[in-house]
């Protein structure tokens, strides 16, 4: 009879010592000695790997020998005590089956190799102790975040991958067309032709779900998205993916005051959610990546996030400046902050998270609510220890004149929006929402470097391998 096979995480804590199971998985090490081998069998459900315990004399020597570091085994064994510290129970080998051999080039034999060495094997690098706790957490945080809306109240909604309309004006979109590239139609002013294209229009992947997302919150009251987001900016730092997973939660009725709140209580939960769920794998990446690590998530819950406008924060900014302080970005009122300067104001001045607000309207995007003083918009920004901006959010303009007057000054085109304008025309309502950056969420979780190394299969200038 064929034996069910027994996960790793589920026989590290089994108490059934003396019956016999099956455990399958990728070999992490194996020690031999003259009287007995052995072998780490690692299968992904955990950091942890299950010892198996073989006894030479009861397999094939030859056979034994080949099984190195990567190999693919399936083992049946008596699940016994462990008598070395470390595991409360390993196997006493039965049964080897070989499933593949790992010949000795296997990429991931080294200990360790650099991430960036790694990130040239983005395939095989799953199957280390540190992308393992990476994507396991990854795994996690998604699940936090859909708890967390379900438990309060908002509904997942789907909004469309391919659009017409570029949310955040910046003009950094991928085309999305049908068109023989190399037999492009012109007409007499030598523009190409859309009409004949697939959409009949020009279209491209959605670099944020926002505005199809304010349909919904105006209908639904609090909805919110999950989805794939798409930026062609040519920035090749360790914060950007040009393909990046994006939460947007949108809430009708909602002012600044709540859109702080629900920003600092929704990433709160986010990272107990880890600590609580994901503590194998954070006191090994605590261990291997970054020492601070599990004290920064804790530091996090127990403090408020400070609450500052931009023009309070340029003021601090410019009085370290004046005492001293270096930036590459020079400060004034009215810059776009760099990630320099949101790190600086929250890993040295107020060393906790800064929910930044109130900033200059030509550095935002048009839909921002703005201010009775005609110049700030209620942009509602959360800047993080090690990240910088890792929310992006706002109250929105609900006032359709208002609105207009800002799609016109900065030439916004309107003609595929009419229906975002409708949202103002019928029914208009006070609304507010925000976007987490999936990856940034996860950099702050794991501890990680590069925003490389927190997706499995990262796109980024120039790179689209796997
Ligand atoms: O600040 P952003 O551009 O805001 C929006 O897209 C709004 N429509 C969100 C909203 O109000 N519904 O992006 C939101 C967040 C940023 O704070 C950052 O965490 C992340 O998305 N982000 C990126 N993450 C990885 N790579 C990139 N290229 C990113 N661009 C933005
Ligand atoms: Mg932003």
């Amino acid at each position: 009879m064929k034996m069910k096979r027994t996960k790793v995480v589920d026989a590290l804590v089994s108490t059934d010592f003396g019956k016999d199971i099956n455990v399958k998985g990728w070999v992490r090490s194996h020690r031999s000695s003259k009287a007995v081998d052995f072998i780490a069998l690692n299968d992904g459900s955990t950091i942890k790997n299950i010892q198996i315990v073989v006894d030479p004399s009861l397999v094939d020597a030859d056979l034994l020998k080949s099984i190195t570091t990567g190999a693919c085994l399936s083992v049946v064994g008596t699940l016994v005590e462990s008598q070395g510290a470390g595991q409360a129970s390993e196997i006493q080998c039965k049964e080897i089956e070989v499933y593949g051999l790992c010949p000795g080039d296997y990429p991931m034999q080294k200990k360790g190799q650099s991430f960036e060495y790694m990130r040239k094997y983005a395939h095989l690098r799953l199957r280390t102790n540190t992308f393992g706790a990476v994507f396991r957490i990854r795994h996690h945080m998604a699940m936090a975040i859909h708890r967390y809306f379900h438990e309060h109240g908002f509904f997942y909604f789907h909004t469309p991958i391919i659009t017409a309309s570029d949310c955040e004006g910046a003009g950094e979109m991928f085309q999305v067309t049908t068109k023989n590239l190399y037999n492009l139609e012109k007409d007499e002013e030598g523009r190409i032709k859309y009409d004949d294209d697939f959409f009949g229009k020009t279209t491209s992947l959605t670099v944020s779900g926002q505005l199809e997302g304010e349909l919904g919150a105006t209908a639904l009251g609090a909805i919110y998205t999950f989805g794939p987001t798409f930026r062609a900016e040519n920035s090749n730092t360790p914060r950007h993916l040009a393909e990046f997973w994006m939460i947007e939660p949108e809430v009708a009725f909602l002012e600044q005051q709540g859109l702080m709140d629900l920003e600092e209580d929704f990433i709160k939960y986010c990272v107990k959610w880890a600590l609580d769920n994901c503590k194998d794998d954070l006191e090994f990446l605590n261990n291997m990546i970054d020492k601070s690590l599990i004290a920064r998530l804790e530091g996090v819950l127990k403090e408020d996030f400070v609450r500052l406008t931009y023009t309070e924060g340029i003021r601090i900014l410019e009085e370290a400046v004046k005492a001293g302080q270096k930036f590459e970005n020079p400060v004034s009122w009215g810059v776009d902050l760099a990630s320099e300067h949101e790190r600086y104001l929250v890993e040295h001045h107020f060393r906790k998270p800064v929910i930044m607000t109130d900033y200059p309207k030509d550095i935002k995007a048009f839909y921002m609510k703005i201010n009775e003083d005609g110049r700030t918009v209620q942009g509602t920004d959360v800047l993080f220890p090690q990240i910088g901006e890792i929310i992006g959010g706002s109250v929105r303009e609900e006032n359709y004149d208002k609105l207009m007057g800002e799609v016109e000054r900065r030439n916004v085109p309107m003609k595929d929006m009419w229906w975002y304008l409708d949202t103002r025309k019928y029914g208009t309502c006070p609304h507010a929402g925000f976007g987490l950056g999936f990856e940034r969420l996860i950099l702050f979780v794991t501890g990680m470097q590069n925003i490389r190394d927190v997706i499995p299969f990262p796109r980024t200038p120039k790179n689209a391998e796997f």
